[in-house]
């Protein structure tokens, strides 16, 4: 009985979610089993005021609206219905949080088990909260990101469990298709692609996804790609690891990029950058964001955006003019990670339930 309702769920969900929308773009077959939560076709919202305070057109890419908040669940559906195709029973992850909250969460869909590998006391609160509440193993280990993805690459993909990291390219391949959507909707590249970079593999995702749609004829050109590091965790920008990698941004708190290679070809083809900003600047755009565009992202997300202000203030300021397009992807949700925001904040002492002093409140401020 149980069975069966899973199978329906298999079968029914697939007529939405990445897979569906590009199938004949990815690795899958006729045989493979479809573990879909409807992810992909996010929003491409017009960002106007901060379009007007650089000086370009800018667009965000709202990867926080997929099923678990992240972009995590491109790829992880294409990983995981791979996986089960290929008889796995279990998923395996090392995280700074997003990856295992998507994990856990194909694996329910899926019905299999999922361990994840995380450094303690570094992961954001509702990440954590999310791979609790789908059940996943969680292993804490008194190190950091890159110690956590030594040990699973060590476990490697032994026994029936899958590793679905970024160097799945199961991973990468559904990551692209964020690539596809965007040039779907703007009818061509962007100029420019911007997004934070950890453990690099999106930035390769996105830009694979770009060379594919020229090459189909889908779109003209292939936009630079500008990475963005936090300031004391950024190895690609100083081009040495990073023994001990430290921000706010807990996602991209890494040293050691497995997938740093592969991005370093991406950029330089592209004739992009990798930058960096200030936990400082992060945090500032993190607020501006949400109180300016209305768009509440994740630390690690507003790196970008605080990307974008130096660029458009620096020595690359001649990238960005009236006419160029640029997006800008915002990875996870801001609910992710409310302890920041909520540290700034105190809740005021309650004034009587009277509209006297309710009005009096609001006169103040
Ligand atoms: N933004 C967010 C919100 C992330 O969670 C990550 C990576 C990145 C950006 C960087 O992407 O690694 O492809 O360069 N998070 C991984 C995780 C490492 O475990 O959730 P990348």
């Amino acid at each position: 009985m149980q069975d069966e309702s899973k199978k329906a769920c298999v079968v029914e969900a697939a007529a939405s979610g990445v897979i569906s929308r590009y199938r004949d773009r990815l690795p899958v077959g006729e045989g493979t089993p479809i573990i879909t939560l409807g992810e992909g076709s996010t929003p491409l919202v017009f960002a106007p005021r901060l379009s007007d305070r650089i000086g370009g057109r800018v667009f965000i890419k709202c990867e926080g609206l997929n099923p678990t908040g992240s972009f995590k669940d491109r790829g992880m559906t294409v990983a995981v219905s791979k996986a089960i195709e290929r008889g796995a029973q279990g998923l395996i992850c090392a995280s700074t949080g997003n990856t295992s909250a998507s994990a856990a969460a194909y694996a329910a869909r899926a019905g299999i088990r999922c361990a994840v590998i995380l450094p303690a006391g570094k992961i954001a609160s509702g990440k954590l909260v999310q791979a609790i509440a789908h059940g996943a193993r969680i292993i804490s280990v008194d190190g950091n990101f890159d110690e956590a993805l030594r040990i699973v690459r060590e476990l490697g993909d032994k026994g029936e469990f899958a590793i679905v990291n970024s160097i799945n390219p199961d991973r990468i391949a559904g990551q692209k298709t964020a690539a596809f959507e965007v040039v779907d909707e703007l009818g061509d590249a962007p100029d420019i692609h911007i997004l934070p970079l950890g453990n690099a593999g999106n930035l390769t995702a996105y830009a694979a996804g770009y060379a594919e749609y020229r090459q189909l004829g889908k779109a003209r050109g292939l936009p630079r790609m500008i990475g963005i590091q936090a300031e004391h965790a950024a190895p690609v920008f100083h081009r040495r690891v990073i023994e001990r990698p430290e921000t706010v941004a807990s996602a991209i708190r890494i040293g050691n990029p497995a997938g740093w290679d592969a991005a370093q070809r991406a950029i330089d083809k592209s004739h992009g950058a990798v930058e960096i900003v200030t936990d400082e600047e992060i945090l500032k755009a993190q607020s501006w964001l949400a109180r300016t565009e209305g768009i509440f992202v994740e630390p690690a997300s507003a790196a970008p955006v605080a990307g974008l202000f130096r660029l458009a203030k620096g020595k690359r300021s001649d990238l960005i003019s009236e006419n160029v397009t640029i997006v800008c992807t915002c990875t996870g949700h801001g609910l992710k990670d409310p302890e920041i925001i909520s540290a700034r904040f105190s809740q005021a002492a309650p004034v009587a339930a009277t509209l006297e002093a309710v009005r009096e409140v609001i006169s103040r401020s």
